[in-house]
């Protein structure tokens, strides 16, 4: 398939916040092969990237090479040489085949930056969204590439799930279709394709399921190491629903369903939840703040 043979740089644009997912998923596709442009909000932060990079990639390599440290560390350099941390986005995304955007899940930011990237990228360049839950129609709807533009959607942790959901909105070409496709199965994925619709196919079910994990929990039916305990032994889950949605980020789950509720107000399943609204305010976002609805050793 000559489209492998494509040579795709990838541009990773990246929200404040340090998030794994973000930066695992820059690392597995420097790791197939890809020039990696990791686009940071400054140096400084495009440097701490590459840190937590190397420390998926170390978790990766002492996997793939067990008891050879030579093959781990020779792994591991190569695979950070092919990614470029900057916070030159302009720049960056002059040389770019495929940009993957995945900055904070607010409309307006995200319009920005593809108004700001559309006049500047080659006329070939795809643009997709790593987004969990907007509409990709209406991030394309500022550009002039709409049939250049999709959405890739990873999972966490990047590096362990085999999953890419590759979405169409009605204007994506065939043939930009069939890149990201193309990219996803280089990167060692299994692709499913979606239309445009809210949570896609994986968030539309998952996000649902979580919530009501935490009503179950907010109604006292159980506890939540009963209710994860259930899942993970009575319907083989690798993960309760309230532990996912403490390694998924209560903060995340929260913006979703409020998305989704504000949008869609006459369905059961995104209205609010008192509880998780708590957690929240309290700033306990699950495994990346420490605590959310159980407490982990900070690293
Ligand atoms: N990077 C690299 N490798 C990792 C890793 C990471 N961050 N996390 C886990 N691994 C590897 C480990 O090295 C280990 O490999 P080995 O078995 O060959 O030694 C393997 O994965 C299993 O890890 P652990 O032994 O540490 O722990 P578990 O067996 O409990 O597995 C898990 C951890 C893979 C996270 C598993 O619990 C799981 O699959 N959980 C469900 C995850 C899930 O549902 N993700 C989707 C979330 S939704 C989402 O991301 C969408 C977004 O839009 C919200």
């Amino acid at each position: 398939m000559n489209l492998l043979l494509f040579a795709y740089s990838q541009l990773w644009t990246l929200d404040k916040k340090l998030w794994e997912k973000k930066h695992a998923g820059s690392g597995v596709a420097a790791a197939s092969g890809f020039d990696v442009a990791l686009v940071e909000v400054n140096d400084q932060i495009a440097a701490k990237s590459l840190d937590s990079i190397k420390k998926s990639l170390t978790r990766v390599a002492r996997k793939q090479f067990k008891e050879n440290e030579d093959a781990q560390q020779k792994y591991i350099e190569e695979t950070i040489q092919r990614i470029d941390g900057t916070s030159d986005l302009s720049k960056s995304v002059k040389g770019t085949d495929l940009v993957i955007e995945a900055i904070v899940e607010n409309m307006k930011i995200k319009h920005e930056l593809f108004t700001k990237i559309d006049s500047a990228a080659p006329p070939h360049t795809i643009f997709a969204s790593n987004t969990s839950s907007l509409p990709i129609t209406e991030i394309a709807s500022v550009t002039k590439r709409k049939d250049r533009f999709g959405g890739l959607h990873f999972f966490n942790p990047v590096p362990v799930m085999r999953l890419l959901e590759v979405i169409r909105i009605n204007e994506t070409s065939d043939e930009t279709y069939k890149k990201m496709v193309a990219f996803g199965e280089a990167m060692g994925k299994t692709c499913i394709t979606c239309k445009d619709t809210p949570g896609f196919v994986v968030n539309r079910l998952l996000v649902p399921y979580m919530a009501e994990a935490v009503r179950m929990l907010e109604r006292g039916d159980a506890s939540a190491r009963d209710i994860d305990t259930a899942m993970k032994l009575g319907a083989g889950y690798p993960m309760g629903p309230i532990e996912l949605s403490d390694y998924v980020g209560l903060d995340t789950t929260h913006h979703i369903l409020k998305g989704w509720n504000e949008k869609y107000p006459n369905d059961p399943l995104f209205k609010p939840i008192k509880l998780l609204d708590k957690l929240v305010e309290e700033k306990k976002f699950g495994v990346k703040s420490g605590e959310g609805f159980y407490k982990y050793n900070k690293k």
